[in-house]
């Protein structure tokens, strides 16, 4: 497709809606600004990223754990880690409207909406703050984590002990993060609820920077073999006066959004900035022996910080196509069969009481190995393009044929074509098709 065919964003945000991928969160109340529910599309997507980032960071490798902290931490966490003091936009409000707004984000003095007066810039926390006790007034505040990251660095220690791993090794955690974002929107893009997969890679000073150029290029593939076009990411070194607080350097993976490139993940060199921190703070030894130089030093940490609900949308997005065919047009997303969230369809062409019986058993068969969805409403040429819109990689269909010589057909959702096969030799089939490099139907 041309840049200029490329989906919009309204486009996605009902197809999102009208199948069940992604609705507005509390709906029925009107919605909460900026906080989404995943559907029953949406969240097998989203699982399926997940899992798809753990198996090549955690899985694969024999250099990195997992991790799972919790999202409430001691406050002083977040007092070590620069987030109290440093976590900070500056923000106006309208005199006239009320409306508030960044203020690195205005052009002008005026307010943008209703050309009102503004207020002098204040710094405003982007931390959500809640209390832990009973009483809330007594309660202490704490912080609901704006990053995974520090769960991890306060682990360092307890990891390091319990694995007896050696540098360079690296920790990995998915979860929930929470930023009172001033400005959201564009979808899932921007939330003020939102997941991140994030990854420290402990190594020894002087290495860093080969190992930050090491995960730019890893996590850019990462992208790249799940399915989206080479041409819709490009990396974007930050310019100095844009780094975080805690960065020596770092890289952006940027995708091409319909609201232009956009952030999808940052890659940053953090030096040794976190596990100073948090010696200084807690007062605890965070420091790596080396048996074999026999020398005590501070590690320092390469960190590749992806979202998962902007990767969501971006292989949503890289997914979508229209295609004109002979008499309709069709919606098709062509997702990586390791993404798909329905593998399999498995369709009697009829509810016919002789195709039913055949068709459960086809669908019992295969729905132990793979995520299957079984439909016998409608016809069968609005069950395949329900199938499309859903971007299941292949539907099986069972006919009158089939009660006769034991075959069904297998329809390839790409190329749309069309292939028989014993019903027997289907799980190995779909296994081979599912799991390898190529899966289209007749390569
Ligand atoms: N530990 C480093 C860190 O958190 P970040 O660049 O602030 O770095 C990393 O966030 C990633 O988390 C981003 O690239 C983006 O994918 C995701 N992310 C950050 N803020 C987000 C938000 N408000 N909504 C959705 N995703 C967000």
């Amino acid at each position: 497709m041309t840049e200029t065919a490329r989906v919009d964003m309204e486009t996605i945000v009902s197809l999102s809606k009208r199948r069940g991928f992604v609705f507005q969160s509390s709906d029925i109340y009107g919605g909460l600004s900026s906080c989404w529910d995943y559907g029953p599309l949406g969240v097998e997507l989203k699982r399926n990223i997940r899992e798809a980032w753990w198996k090549a960071m955690v899985h694969e490798r024999d250099d990195i754990v997992g991790l799972d902290s919790s999202i409430l931490m001691h406050p002083q966490v977040w007092v070590a880690s620069g987030h109290v003091g440093e976590f900070a936009d500056p923000l106006v409000d309208c005199k006239v409207c009320r409306q508030r707004f960044r203020a690195d984000d205005l052009a002008g003095d005026r307010c943008p909406s209703c050309a009102g007066e503004l207020t002098e810039p204040r710094m405003f926390n982007l931390m959500f703050k809640t209390f832990m006790g009973p009483v809330e007034e007594e309660a202490a505040v704490v912080y609901l984590r704006p990053e995974t990251a520090q769960g991890i660095f306060v682990n360092f220690q307890n990891v390091l002990n319990t694995t007896r791993k050696k540098l360079p090794f690296g920790i990995a955690q998915t979860g929930k993060s929470f930023r009172n974002e001033i400005t959201t929107g564009n979808f899932v893009f921007r939330s003020r609820e939102f997941e991140q997969m994030e990854m420290e890679f402990f190594v020894k000073p002087g290495s860093d920077e080969e190992w930050f150029e090491y995960w730019v290029r890893q996590r850019f593939e990462w992208y790249v073999n799940l399915g989206i076009k080479r041409e819709h990411l490009r990396l974007r070194p930050h310019a100095q006066d844009e780094l975080a607080h805690y960065a020596k350097g770092c890289y952006d993976i940027e995708y091409l959004f319909p609201m232009g490139w956009c952030e999808l993940e940052g890659i940053a060199n953090r030096g040794d900035f976190d596990l100073v921190q948090h010696v200084k703070h807690s007062g605890k030894e965070l420091s790596y022996f080396d048996d074999e130089t026999q020398q005590r030093f501070m590690p320092y940490i390469i960190e590749p910080s992806a979202g998962v609900d902007r990767s969501f949308l971006a292989f949503l997005l890289d997914a979508y196509e229209e295609e004109a065919l002979e008499k309709e047009k069709r919606v098709v997303l062509r997702f990586h069969p390791a993404l798909a969230p329905v593998k399999v369809a498995v369709l009697p062409l009829s509810r016919n009481e002789k195709l039913v019986p055949v068709a459960k058993k086809v669908h019992s068969l295969i729905r132990g190995g793979f995520v299957t969805q079984y439909d016998d409403s409608q016809s069968i040429g609005r069950r395949y393009r329900r199938q499309d819109e859903a971007g299941t990689p292949f539907c099986v269909t069972i006919d009158f044929q089939t009660l006769d010589d034991h075959e069904v057909t297998i329809r390839d959702r790409d190329s749309l074509k069309q292939v028989r096969l014993p019903i027997g030799m289907l799980p190995a089939f779909l296994e081979a098709k599912l799991g390898g490099e190529s899966f289209e139907i007749l390569p």
